[in-house]
């Protein structure tokens, strides 16, 4: 397994000479205020969860949105804070945003244009001039704060590594202000294909501002070889193919594949931990998920998580096999977000209304087939969850890579679990002893509910050690690693 201590002396050796900033529009810890106390919390989604981590092993400044209501009451007058609270790691440096801001640049422009436009799950983009009016502002207003942050530093090089799709124009600003400054991107949602992309009028501007990136990452060949496509159509550009690379007006692109991924030993420590384990028999005490089969869904609530699908399904499920009634229970936790779009306000309401009508019919006096927890859901009981379930469903329509797939598989210790997993996320790529679905295609879906309970122990517990070596084997360290090291070959 590749260590922290390994990426830190991975670090030293091709990073030595330089400053590490990190960007992404979510921060890692959002402080808020409740009942006039300031709370840390850690935000769900893919990117901070991978990231936090590697920070946490190579230190340096991660630049971030400000979001929560106490987070400038926690910070210092160059709006920094170091992170984690306790066993301080990395800078954190906030950046605020107006409430216009926040309405154009996140809400329009990222979510409500990018990424529809990206997912493809038939929710159709909305394209807004003044919507990416701000996303250029406040893809500028990174860029600032990066060289803002240079300028108090010594002369020593940087390397700044731009995150996701809500800052596909920084590398462009930065480069303005800096050509040597070093720019790395990591697109973490699907890159879609070319015919999908043409619609969006601002495709010339937005390819543009990748492309003043030295290297590009996606979390599958797949989405790069549809980034390099779209490019071919859409702009000036040379493809390099024996490097992998595109070149525009001279300045050349390197495009990759890095599956992002865990920190699997730091999983698999906190759920043996003896707290832990308390955690969960209380859990399954007070959700009388004792003795049951416990089917677990863990999400965002977004419409490209497929949870409607998986509801219908395990609807499905029981009225096919009604003698599983009683003996099984689905827990689907799920963090609102983005709450402000009509869309994510449909698909709350109808998430609600699937569950309401799933335990009124199935339900009897003694047991409730669907439990629904809205609440956020600390990042431990996440884990203590994890490790109690005895299957998880992820049936996303669409998703870059998925990360709760390979939480849940580090959170096996015991080999005691399995995965329903959709084929349409970039995960499936490397776990192939997944158990797979079209989340689409609900009889196929309801069929392999009950294949993997019938299937026999020894069997599951086959396939779970050959899951958990393939992500022990390529764990978030390894990923940082081989993008620092990729990176170096060419620009270091
Ligand atoms: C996905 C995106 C991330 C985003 C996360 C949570 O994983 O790739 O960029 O941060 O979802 O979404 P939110 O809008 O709450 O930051």
């Amino acid at each position: 397994m590749y260590t922290k201590e390994e990426l830190k002396k991975t670090i030293v050796n091709e990073l030595g000479e330089y400053n590490l900033i990190v960007l992404s529009n979510r921060e890692p810890y959002i402080h808020t205020m409740k009942e006039g106390r300031i709370k840390v919390q850690r935000p769900s989604g893919g990117a901070v969860t991978a990231l936090d981590p590697v920070m946490k092993a190579c230190g340096g400044t991660w630049i971030a949105h400000g979001s929560g209501s106490g987070d400038r009451k926690v910070v210092d007058k160059n709006n920094k804070i170091m992170v984690p609270e306790g066993d301080p790691k990395y800078t954190l440096k906030r950046l605020w945003l107006s409430k216009e801001e926040e309405k154009g640049y996140y809400y329009g422009f990222s979510n409500e244009t990018l990424w529809p436009l990206s997912h493809i799950v038939y929710q159709r983009p909305v394209f807004r001039e003044e919507d990416w009016q701000m996303y250029q502002k406040v893809n500028k207003k990174f860029a600032d704060a990066v060289i803002e942050e240079i300028g108090r530093r010594n002369n020593k090089k940087t390397l700044v590594w731009i995150q996701d799709f809500q800052l596909a124009l920084t590398a462009k600003y930065i480069k303005e202000a800096n050509p040597n400054i070093i720019c790395a991107y990591f697109w973490h949602i699907p890159w879609p294909n070319p015919e999908a992309f043409r619609i969006c009028p601002f495709k010339k501007e937005i390819i543009e501002g990748i492309l003043a990136n030295d290297m590009v990452g996606f979390h599958i060949r797949y989405h790069a070889d549809n980034f390099i496509e779209t490019v071919e159509r859409e702009v000036e550009a040379k493809t390099d193919r024996e490097r992998n690379s595109l070149i525009k007006e001279g300045h050349e692109t390197l495009v990759r594949a890095f599956p992002i991924s865990v920190d699997f030993e730091e999983i698999s420590r906190q759920v043996a931990l003896e707290a832990s384990l308390k955690r969960a028999k209380k859990l399954k005490k007070d959700l009388s998920l004792e003795g049951k089969i416990v089917f677990l869904g863990c999400d965002r609530i977004d419409y490209t998580k497929g949870i409607p699908e998986r509801l219908i399904a395990f609807d499905k499920f029981l009225d096919k096999y009604p003698r599983y009634k009683e003996k099984i229970v689905f827990v689907q936790i799920g963090a609102v977000s983005r709450v402000l779009i009509k869309a994510y306000e449909d698909i709350n309401s109808e998430i609600n209304r699937l569950v309401g009508e799933i335990n009124w019919k199935h339900s009897t006096s003694d047991w409730t087939p669907l439990i629904f927890s809205k609440e956020f859901v600390p990042y431990n009981d996440i884990l203590t969850f994890y490790s109690l379930a005895d299957v998880i469903v992820i049936s996303s329509l669409h998703d870059g890579m998925n990360l709760v797939a390979k939480e849940y598989i580090a959170s096996k210790n015991d080999y005691n679990g399995a995965i329903i997993l959709s084929q349409f996320t970039g995960s499936a790529r490397e776990l192939q002893e997944a158990f797979f679905i079209n989340p689409f295609n609900t009889d196929e879906f309801v069929d392999t509910i009950k294949q993997v309970i019938d299937m026999p122990q020894k069997e599951k517990e086959k396939r779970m050690k050959i899951l958990r070596d393939i992500v022990s084997d390529n764990n978030i360290y390894k990923w940082a690693a081989t993008v620092i090291q990729e990176l170096s070959k060419f620009y270091l």
